[in-house]
């Protein structure tokens, strides 16, 4: 397995990760869910075209020059202090289990601290992030700007995170079109 930097080649391949992952995510009933594209294939492409998109921060994962799977970093903000918000991410369903995920996970984690990023953000399962070093927001101050995603909301403090960043952390644009 590869982990590299997207490039403009990748995009419809990105777009079939996050269709096969997310519409596995959420499934839904009937012809017009299975015919629907899940938001998070619509998210990406938003972000691309939104100026908290970090091209250095978009990750692909390559097995035999096949892209299976997809994470971006984009930023995001706590009161005055920029951060990063993570996601989506998402792998091809059978691909799933092997670690590639966490493979984009660390990867991203890593080149955001080495870019003296202070703190990554993200909504997600409290089972799978606390092992990348996910706390809940609230332990550190740190709340979602949309309060009904307080329970999923985690953040990852890096090497250049300081005390003094709290309050809300308000994601990109097209995040609230979710
Ligand atoms: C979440 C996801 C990116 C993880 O990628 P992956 O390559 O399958 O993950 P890894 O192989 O590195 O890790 C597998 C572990 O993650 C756990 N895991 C995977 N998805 C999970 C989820 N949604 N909730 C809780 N745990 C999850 C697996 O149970 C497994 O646990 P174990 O190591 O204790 O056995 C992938 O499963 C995916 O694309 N899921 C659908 C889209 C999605 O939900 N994205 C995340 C939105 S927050």
């Amino acid at each position: 397995m590869l982990i590299r930097r997207e490039q403009a080649g990748d995009i419809l391949s990105i777009d079939a990760v996050h269709r096969g992952a997310f519409a596995q995510a959420h499934p839904g009933h009937g012809a017009a869910a299975a015919a629907a594209d899940p938001a998070e294939v619509d998210l990406v492409h938003r972000l691309r075209s939104d100026h908290g998109w970090i091209p250095t921060l978009s990750l692909v994962a390559e097995v035999q020059e096949r892209v299976v799977g997809h994470v971006c970093l984009t930023r995001a903000t706590v009161g005055r202090f920029p951060v990063l918000a993570l996601g989506p991410v998402g792998v091809l369903p059978p691909r799933q289990g092997e670690g590639i995920g966490s493979a984009l996970l660390h990867a991203a984690l890593g080149a955001a601290d080495a870019l003296d990023e202070p703190l990554v953000g993200l909504l997600g399962s409290l089972e799978y992030y606390p092992r990348f070093g996910f706390v809940p927001g609230a332990r550190l101050g740190i709340v979602p700007d949309e309060p009904t995603w307080a329970d999923h909301f985690q953040v990852r403090p890096l090497t250049a995170y300081e005390a003094a960043m709290t309050g809300e952390f308000r994601y990109a644009e097209p995040f609230s079109r979710l």
